[in-house]
């Protein structure tokens, strides 16, 4: 980057752009989008630009092309690999909070359109009150904007019936690095015109352009749901049971997590009272949901008759109302919320095959016991689609230089265990700044080419999000 400093001329330029609210150059200003959620990152950056229209922020990509600046994109700032902040300073942070509006549902069609800066929980509710469903769920869901879902191709926790964002959304409108604006908007289900090129700024994790709006599929609201809390003796049996689930609950399950009893504690930093419903060493949450013409209640309970007939189950809970159902959930996401508060700690979101998990987890466990003694490994995730997020808590007595120095060390690790399984070191948070080495390490030769390609071909100035996801333009291959 050439620029270090922004001059008077250039501050007018960009105020000029996006006018005098839509910028911010004092710390105070700034402060609210140079941190993230987890507390993990501090960033820094010339200016904040806060764009409110399409038009803004075409023209702030023209002024960056032409001043050669380099810009990061941020949505709500919940992304959990440093992707929406850098630490240098040499860059401008484009915040889309203020592209927020719906633009369409159709309720007929079962689709919407929305700005990219449109807050996941509020397309949620929007849709239900037309009797619609938009699948994607997340913890970060009252933060995150549907921009930063489709720029990270969230996954969450009903990934394994509707999934992951690349498969939730129908078009996106972009604003190229140049300041061009592509609409690749149709509202078509079925578009087998060359290459799909949604497909590219999806996970592009705002390397490749700035996604300005999102068209996303619906589906009809589910009439009935039922969730029950199991508790089993092994991760084995865990998979075991997703397995019959699948079958024998006629693919109605829109959630199945795994919790290693060991999490619950970590849920009780942040509510002292919460309890799991059973208190066996791995325990599973499953959600199922349908139509009005189904006997959910009567599939759920004649699955759980059976796995506990067989001995895949000791105990288990129907939630016998919502505000059950939801103390459940509550768990789950209490005990991601209680390992922020605990501080610092080693996060990963590894994913390998589904019959792989209970040796994912065994090596993993077995790795820090050997390797790290002292420090804590919790398992939980998303096992319906072989995502188990391992995260391991540092001794409370280690300063914090050692814990992120050791913290590397346990990550290596673990990445380590996971790609000799065949598997991913990121299945859904996405690569960011912070595994950036480690992505672009385990690359082939020709894989690596056809990354560069891209990116030459959309950013040949390479000023989005340097940093993420990529090694800077000038150190390409
Ligand atoms: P940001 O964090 O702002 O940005 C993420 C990346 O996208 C950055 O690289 C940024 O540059 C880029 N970007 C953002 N907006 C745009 C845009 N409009 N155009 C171009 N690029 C853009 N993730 C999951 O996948 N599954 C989970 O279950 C899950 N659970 C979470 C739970 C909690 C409590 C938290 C804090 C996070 C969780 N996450 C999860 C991670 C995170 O919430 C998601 O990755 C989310 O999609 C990020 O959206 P965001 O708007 O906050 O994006
Ligand atoms: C979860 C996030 C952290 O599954 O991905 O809770
Ligand atoms: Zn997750």
């Amino acid at each position: 980057m050439t620029v270090h400093r922004l001059s008077l001329e250039i501050l007018n330029a960009m105020e000029g752009a996006v006018g005098q609210n839509g910028i911010a150059v004092e710390p105070a200003g700034m402060a609210k989008y140079l941190g993230d959620w987890a507390g993990d990152y501090r960033g820094d950056a010339l200016a904040v630009l806060r764009p409110g229209s399409v038009g803004e922020v075409q023209a702030l990509m023209r002024l960056c092309s032409e001043l050669r600046l380099g810009v990061i994109p941020q949505g709500g700032n919940t992304g959990l690999v440093s992707g929406a902040i850098d630490s240098k300073g040499g860059l401008v942070v484009v915040s889309l909070e203020r592209l927020n509006s719906i633009r369409q549902i159709d309720a007929e069609n079962f689709t919407l359109r929305a700005d990219a800066g449109c807050v996941l929980q509020t397309i949620r509710d929007a849709c239900e009150a037309q009797e619609c469903l938009f699948p994607l769920a997340l913890g970060a869901q009252g933060s995150c904007q549907i921009g930063g879902n489709a720029a990270s191709n969230a996954g969450g926790v009903n990934v394994l019936r509707y999934g992951m964002a690349r498969d939730l959304i129908l078009g996106l409108e972009v604003v190229l690095a140049d300041g061009e604006l592509w609409n690749g908007f149709s509202g078509l289900r079925k578009n087998n015109s060359g290459y799909d090129l949604k497909q590219l700024f999806i996970g592009s994790e705002g390397t490749l352009g700035i996604i300005t709006g999102v068209e996303v599929k619906l589906f009809p609201k589910p009439a009935r749901a039922e969730t029950a809390y199991f508790g089993l003796t092994s991760f084995e049996a865990a998979v075991a049971l997703f397995n019959r689930a699948r079958r024998d609950c006629s693919d109605l399950i829109s959630a199945f997590e795994i919790i290693g009893s060991e999490c619950i504690e970590l849920a009780r930093l942040i509510d002292p009272g919460m309890t799991a419903p059973v208190s066996a060493p791995v325990q599973v949450l499953i959600e199922l949901s349908s139509g009005p013409s189904i006997d959910l209640n009567g599939l759920l309970a004649g699955f759980l008759a059976d796995a506990i007939e067989n001995g895949l189950v000791t105990d288990a809970v129907l939630a016998t109302s919502s505000a059950q159902a939801r103390s459940f959930w509550a768990i789950r996401e209490g005990l991601v919320e209680g390992q922020a508060k605990r501080g610092y700690h080693v996060r990963t979101d590894l994913s390998v095959k589904i019959s792989d998990i209970p040796a994912l987890i065994e090596q993993a466990r077995r790795f820090v016991a050997n390797e790290h003694p002292g420090w804590i490994p919790l398992a939980y995730g998303h096992a319906g689609d072989g995502n188990i997020h391992f995260n391991v808590l540092p001794p409370l007595d280690l300063g914090a230089s050692g814990v992120r120095a050791r913290g590397a060390e346990v990550t290596a690790g673990l990445y380590d265990i996971a790609v000799n399984l065949g598997g991913s070191i990121s299945a859904e948070h996405g690569i960011g700044r912070s595994r950036r080495k480690e992505f672009w390490a385990g690359l082939s030769p020709t894989h690596r080419r056809m990354v560069t390609a891209l990116k030459m071909a959309l950013d040949p100035k390479g000023l989005m999000n340097p940093g993420c996801l990529l090694p800077s333009t000038e150190t390409f291959p």
